[in-house]
């Protein structure tokens, strides 16, 4: 797998100031009304720019959409799809369901997180890589199972993990 491959399906992370914040997030309410029935389809579109929700993106969205702040952060906290913090540019998800477990899943997430210097649920201060992990991915007979952005790679091994980690220069 070509290192185009590691990064196609990612999206774009931006940690931007809050004038930066500001200007883009009215860049993209210039194309709604503000009716509050707008509010998933902008907190969608802002994240897709920053690649999760900015604190002041949802409350000039809030005021746009003419709702309270925390009406916006609720909707935000509600849905899964919604990040608060920034995430890394690629998605690395190790699964920790029973099929995997046995067939040595723990060594996989051991080997992802010594490569990559973080832990489940972090994101590499480069905010290249985020690391999760998943009940089961629905592809047991596969296991041990690991999934980078949208590429499922199956019987995982130890060496597997560097070698596809080795290609973005993180081992
Ligand atoms: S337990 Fe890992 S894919 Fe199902």
């Amino acid at each position: 797998m070509s290192i185009a491959e590691v990064t196609q399906n990612t999206h774009t992370v931006v940690q931007e100031d809050e004038e930066t914040v500001t200007t883009r997030v009215d860049e993209i309410l210039a194309s709604y009304t503000g009716v509050k029935a707008e509010l998933i389809p902008i907190l969608q579109q802002v994240q897709q720019a920053f690649g999760y929700l900015p604190e002041e993106a949802m409350s000039r969205i809030a005021q746009f959409v003419e709702v309270p702040e925390c009406t916006v952060f609720g909707v935000a906290t509600f849905y899964a799809q919604f990040k608060l913090v920034p995430t890394g540019r690629n998605i690395i998800k190790v699964c920790r369901g029973t099929g995997c477990y046995v067939k040595g899943a723990p060594r996989i997430l051991e080997e992802t997180e010594k490569i990559l210097g973080i832990k489940d649920g972090e994101t590499t201060p480069d905010l290249e890589y985020t690391l999760e992990t998943v009940a089961c991915f629905g592809s047991c007979a596969l296991a041990p199972v690991m999934v980078v952005n949208d590429k499922v790679y199956g019987s995982m091994t130890t060496d597997k993990v560097k070698k596809i980690l080795d290609r973005k220069g993180r081992h």
